[in-house]
């Protein structure tokens, strides 16, 4: 049967993808969308036609309330968050608003609302703060070890009390990485190497600088994760679930698939490490546990990380080649070779 969804971080890559996914599914769809001077929807762009977006901030109470009370939503989603660790130890404080605070204010609007919306967190594997190789499931101690997990927890925890205290359905995605060809936001790691690559290509730059490329991460496919979700939302009753491939590789296992596949090699030639981009407190590895996701929601991830990194170059540098393509004076200083080789061999 067809469902409402409000979704919040709409313009995101989880927002985005899950609005595609729902749609797809023949549900309907309304984004909140926060105002800004330029009016750029960032990956909602081509959801302007097929779904409601309306304006709101998850800072505001009165507006997600206003939101939830006109629109009486079957699902909540709340993808809306200050996403960036490295950032939220520049913004500890913003970020305690957005991430953590911003939580309440949905589940409240959700409550005092008096409709049976299922709510849906997304939680973050940020919040465990790593414990070596270990896979860590739904029952694993939280150790946050930023500001941006800080407030992941208490979000976390807060959807879990309003479940127990008001019995609502709210429930926890605890999602490990997760990445989407395109949409990723560019200072994410994954994104900004192969933006990079793109641009090495192109011959507008030579080196990648980058921080600690020792971090190892579970990352895992997007579109998959939002499957996930959706499960969750539809499982019978309110409960947390882990989503994660079960696997760890380094950032630096992401720069040797990335640069070899583009055709240039041995990343070291362009990777430069920049002690600035260090964190003052990073998680040095994470790997996820899904049996819970998959034996109650038969859900399992579909797309590996050699693929995920390979969809990720090509998907940066086909943007690239065609706008060379719609106008070569853009590409003074590219090298032709290295791209049509790139174009041959791997986007045909
Ligand atoms: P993202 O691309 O950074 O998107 C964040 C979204 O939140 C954007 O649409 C942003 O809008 C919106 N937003 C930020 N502050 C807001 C506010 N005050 N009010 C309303 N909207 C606001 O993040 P993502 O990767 O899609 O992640 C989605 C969620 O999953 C986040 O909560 C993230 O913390 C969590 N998560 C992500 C991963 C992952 O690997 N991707 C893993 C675990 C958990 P603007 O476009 O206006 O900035
Ligand atoms: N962003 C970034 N930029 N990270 C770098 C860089 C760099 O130049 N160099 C090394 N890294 C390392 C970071 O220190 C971290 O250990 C790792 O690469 C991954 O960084 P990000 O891609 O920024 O992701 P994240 O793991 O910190 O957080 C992402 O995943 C979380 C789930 O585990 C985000 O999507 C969070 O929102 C999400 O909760």
């Amino acid at each position: 049967m067809e469902k409402t969804a409000l979704i919040t971080g709409i313009t995101g890559q989880d927002g985005s993808l899950l609005a595609d996914l729902m749609l797809e599914r023949g549900h309907k769809v309304i984004g909140i969308i926060r105002r800004n001077s330029s009016s750029n929807l960032g990956n909602a762009s081509h959801l302007q036609s097929d779904v409601d977006l309306i304006e709101g901030d998850i800072q505001d109470l009165s507006s997600i309330y206003r939101i939830q009370k006109s629109t009486r939503p079957d699902y909540f989603v709340n993808c809306a968050a200050q996403s960036h660790v490295g950032t939220s130890f520049d913004q500890p404080l913003y970020t305690s608003m957005v991430t953590g605070i911003g939580v309440i204010n949905c589940l409240e609007s959700i409550r005092m609302s008096g409709y049976h919306t299922k709510f849906l967190q997304l939680s973050s594997s940020e919040m465990f703060g790593g414990r070596g190789e270990e896979a860590l499931n739904e029952e694993s101690v939280l150790a946050p070890r930023s500001p941006y997990a800080t407030a992941k927890c208490f979000g976390h925890w807060a959807t879990i009390n309003y479940r127990e205290s008001y019995k609502m359905f709210a429930s926890n995605a605890i999602s490990f990485n997760h990445e989407a060809p395109g949409r990723r936001g560019p200072n994410f790691v994954t994104r900004k190497i192969t933006l990079a690559i793109a641009s090495i290509l192109m011959g507008e730059s030579e080196h990648l600088y980058l921080g600690n490329i020792d971090a190892r991460r579970d990352w895992g496919y997007a579109e998959d994760y939002c499957k996930g979700f959706l499960a969750a939302l539809e499982y019978k009753e309110p409960d947390d679930f882990v989503f994660a491939t079960g696997e760890a590789h380094s950032v630096s296992d992401f720069c040797k698939i990335a640069f070899a596949h583009a055709g240039l090699g041995d990343y070291k030639r362009y990777v430069k490490i920049d002690p600035m981009l260090y964190r003052p407190n990073d998680v040095p590895a994470l790997v996820g546990d899904y049996s819970k996701a998959k034996e109650l929601l038969n859900w399992t991830p579909e797309v590996d990380f050699e693929i995920l990194v390979k969809r990720m170059v090509n998907s940066d540098l086909k943007d690239r080649i065609e706008i060379v393509r719609a106008d070569p004076h853009d590409a003074t200083d590219n090298n032709p070779d290295m791209i049509t080789k790139f174009s041959q061999s791997n986007l045909a």
